[in-house]
């Protein structure tokens, strides 16, 4: 019996981290990452409290190839055994996703192999693929700096959204009231581990859309409300725990999430649910999802924490499931596209 395997270089360079990985998939196995590497910009972005498009594609060329070169040394992978590059197309900073993109395409060019164009949000999907496929239909909620999602997918590689975000993104919310608070970029993980000091019940801040009786999301009200409720107490020169603002406004966070996945759940009748992104690395979202999804015997299947925030074995692994399905395409075809929905992506 012949057993076939499929071997992927990845490449991940949407945001600020430069990622690349090989993963592994043998046929009747789980797939495996052989080896991962993730170069944060971090450092660079917090001296302007943010990303600036240019700036993480300065960095990401120059740390792309070398990092490569030390992934596949690592890796024990001969370049010439590889079947395919995985490379995220979009969505994305442009000249940040046009570096990785431009690399897949001239080692596609230079090893005669084919690109498997991936989306980015598939990624975070399904970045709990290490412990096998999930059983389908699944439902994903994907929580990001960028998206807040809640996507039907009914079976391999087929996405169907149900609900958005009207405004900011959930990790966005986070990266705001973090800097209305004081706290250094990138906010969300401040902002969690400062709210371990706080009460939870301390403010009532508005939840959003929580009865708008469909699966969209808003959260610039919640900001806002932060907003007037720090300007107010300062106002006042009330004596305020900043750590009760930070649990209270992440718990209205968590209830919106946790309360519209439910609906969503309900409705769609899931067997597993998926939860990922950079929000999904949230102590307090992670405990209270999974204890939602265990009431409604639903199997919560939450990125393991070092798989949350943008990295290229969850492009690997999604590349490897994607070019066995026969998604593969050229070095001339290839294209960065900033803007372009999962649904796209779909088989
Ligand atoms: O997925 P990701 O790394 O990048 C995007 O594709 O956007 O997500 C980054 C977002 C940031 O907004 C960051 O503040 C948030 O995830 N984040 C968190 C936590 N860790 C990262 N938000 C809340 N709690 C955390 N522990
Ligand atoms: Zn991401």
């Amino acid at each position: 019996m012949s057993i076939k395997t499929a071997k992927i270089l990845a490449i991940e360079t949407s945001c600020d981290e430069t990622g690349i990985a090989v993963v592994t998939h043998e046929s009747g196995q789980n797939p495996r990452v052989t080896a991962a590497k993730v170069s944060s910009q971090v450092d660079v972005h917090a001296l302007t409290g943010g990303v600036i498009p240019e700036v993480a594609a300065r960095e990401h060329t120059e740390i792309i190839m070398p990092l490569i070169k030390d992934v596949l040394a690592e890796s024990r992978v001969q370049a010439a055994d590889l079947d395919a590059m995985a490379v995220t197309v979009g969505p994305g900073l442009m000249p940040a996703l046009a570096v990785g993109v431009a690399a897949a395409a001239a080692l596609s060019y230079a090893w005669s192999k084919p690109i498997v164009p991936v989306h980015h949000l598939e990624g975070h999907i399904y970045s709990s693929l290490l412990e096998g496929e999930p059983e389908y239909p699944a439902l994903a909620l994907v929580v990001s700096g960028g998206h807040t999602l809640l996507i039907n997918v009914p079976g391999p590689l087929i996405y169907q959204i149900i609900g958005t975000t009207r405004d900011d993104a959930a990790g966005e919310a986070f990266d705001k009231v973090a800097r209305l608070l004081g706290l250094p970029y990138p906010g969300g993980p401040a902002l969690s581990k400062l709210a371990l000091d706080g009460n939870a019940k301390a403010f009532q801040f508005s939840r959003p859309m929580l009865t708008s009786g469909d699966f969209d999301f808003s959260f610039s009200g919640l900001k806002t409300d932060v907003l007037y409720t720090l300007r107010d107490l300062k106002a006042k020169q009330a004596d305020f725990k900043p750590a009760d603002v930070a649990a209270s406004f992440q718990q209205a966070v968590v209830d919106v999430l946790v309360s519209k996945t439910k609906s969503a759940i309900l409705k769609h009748q899931p067997k597993v649910l998926l939860v990922a992104g950079g929000v999904a690395a949230n102590t307090e979202l992670r405990r209270q999802i999974t204890a939602m999804a265990d009431s409604n015997s639903v199997e919560a299947r939450i990125s393991p924490l070092a798989m949350c925030g943008d990295n290229a074995s969850m492009i690997g692994l999604v590349g490897a499931y994607a070019f066995e399905a026969g998604r593969r395409t050229s070095w001339q075809e290839i294209d960065a596209r900033a803007r372009v929905s999962i649904e796209e992506f779909s088989v």
